[in-house]
């Protein structure tokens, strides 16, 4: 993935946050010298990849296959330093942008549509013990009514909807065409994305960035690679 196509989507999802009257936290708009200077006192957001995640799951155009997120709060499984239990995020996701199949061993998360357009979410049935998809008949919960679908179906979200994805619930979404971008919120689990993605596509979820121009921002990801994280915390 190009830098110049990170530094434009991270721009564009702060307007079209602000737009939603979202507020991020301040570390949202801090530039690299800024990083610089709190890289010690910044050390829990460095470790748990807190900030900006723009992936275009290893595609070439983003506006097609891709998804910018922000991990608003996070903890680390088994950690004594961070053990705060739950994490939240915060997504832009445009119209026919689409996040590719993918379920999670572990994490439960709530998939919320905050405002903007409607969500159309494609649900499949997952064993993830076979770290497979298999199909058939599932139940979930669509803010809290339990509902019996097969896999293949798809739910339309609309702003305050919600639905909660177990480990058996693979999905695949995007913004509905003509409703609009979306605004999506995740709450769930600790978050592990390095560990708790499982793509049957074979996609991958972090690009390699090719830096065509400088930084404006940094994703978690740089952080990671200029600063370091501490494996042991
Ligand atoms: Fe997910």
């Amino acid at each position: 993935m190009k830098r110049s196509t990170i530094n434009r989507a991270i721009r564009e999802a702060m307007a079209f946050f602000a737009e939603q009257n979202f507020h991020l936290p301040p570390f949202a708009f801090f530039r690299r010298e800024e990083w610089e200077r709190k890289r010690v006192e910044a050390a829990e957001i460095f470790d748990l990849e807190l900030g900006w995640d723009v992936t275009g799951f290893g595609e070439e155009e983003f506006l097609r296959t891709g998804l910018l997120l922000f991990t608003l709060r996070n903890g680390r499984a088994g950690s004594i330093r961070y053990p705060k239990p739950y994490a939240e995020k915060i997504m832009m996701v445009r119209e026919s942008q689409v996040t590719p199949c993918h379920f999670h061993w572990r994490k439960r998360e709530d998939i919320i549509v905050r405002a903007g357009g409607n969500l159309v979410i494609e649900l499949h049935r997952a064993d993830p013990e076979r770290s497979a998809v298999v199909g058939g008949p599932f139940e979930i919960a669509v803010d809290g009514i339990r509902r019996r679908m097969n896999s293949g179906d798809r739910l339309v979200l609309t702003p305050g909807e919600s639905v909660c994805f177990e480990p058996v619930h693979a999905h695949s979404f995007w913004g509905e065409p003509g409703s609009g971008t979306v605004m999506v919120g995740e709450v769930s689990m600790v978050n592990d994305d390095a560990n708790d993605n499982c793509f049957p596509g074979g996609v991958i979820r972090f690009d390699p960035i090719e830096e065509d121009e400088e930084m404006e921002y940094l994703l978690a990801a740089d952080y990671r690679r200029l600063f370091g994280g501490s494996s042991d915390a």
